[in-house]
């Protein structure tokens, strides 16, 4: 079905198509790119929304960087966090070579800490970084999220093991069922999961 699928969407190009291929043959957890259907959807998103500032978090190759700038119009920002610095020397030299270069800017910190510090209002963010600190992310942007402004979170269905009792010492698990949780009781916000790849749950702040 996934190959039937990729078939009848718009091609990923070979940009990305280099980009994924390069992700697998250098880094590890190379699973963690978004890869061709979820970056197609990631620029429909970016094109329907027609968002003026857009917030990653979890830079990781710049695969899903790249799809969500492709959505957007001239002028338009996509501001990128990626916490671990020695993705630096791969990651920047593939935006910055992209076709969407100019309209990516690339950080590397901790999102939580450099977000409340930047001072914009970001009408999209896409939450997808440490699975342990899911509520924190949902809470520190719905801070700097304009009001109708939409959040994206990834992996919210991880493989499945929300469904079930997750060890104690499995922090991911409990963290992305705490999200989930948290999220469902928000009155804050409207909010609907798309059982897609591995859970996309799209979120809009009232
Ligand atoms: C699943 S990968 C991102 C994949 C990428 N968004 C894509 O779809 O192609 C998660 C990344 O988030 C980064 N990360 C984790 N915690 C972070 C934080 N607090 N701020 C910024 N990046 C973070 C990790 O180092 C990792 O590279």
């Amino acid at each position: 079905m996934e190959r039937y699928i990729k078939q009848h969407i718009d091609p990923e190009g070979p940009y990305l198509e280099a980009l994924y291929r390069d992700t697998h043959v250098k880094l590890l957890r190379p699973r963690m790119a978004s890869g061709h259907l979820q970056g197609r959807i990631l620029k429909m998103f970016v094109s329907m929304i027609r968002p003026r500032q857009v917030l990653e978090i979890g830079t990781y190759s710049g695969y899903s960087a790249i799809c969500l700038a492709e959505g957007l119009e001239d002028g338009a920002l996509l501001h990128t966090f990626e916490i671990n610095d020695e993705q630096e020397d791969f990651t920047r030299p593939w935006l910055e070579n992209s076709p969407v270069a100019d309209k990516i800017k690339f950080y590397i910190g901790d999102a939580l800490e450099l977000v409340p510090e930047l001072g914009v209002t970001f009408d999209l963010a896409f939450i997808d970084g440490d699975k342990r600190k899911y509520v924190e992310y949902y809470e520190m942007v719905l801070k700097h999220l304009s009001p109708g402004g939409y959040i994206i979170a990834d992996n919210t269905l991880w493989d499945g093991h929300v469904l079930e009792e997750p060890h104690p010492t499995d922090r991911q698990t409990i963290g992305i069922k705490e999200f989930n949780d948290h999220v469902a009781a928000d009155s804050r916000t409207e909010k609907v999961i798309l059982p897609l790849r591995d859970g996309l749950t799209i979120i809009k702040k009232l």
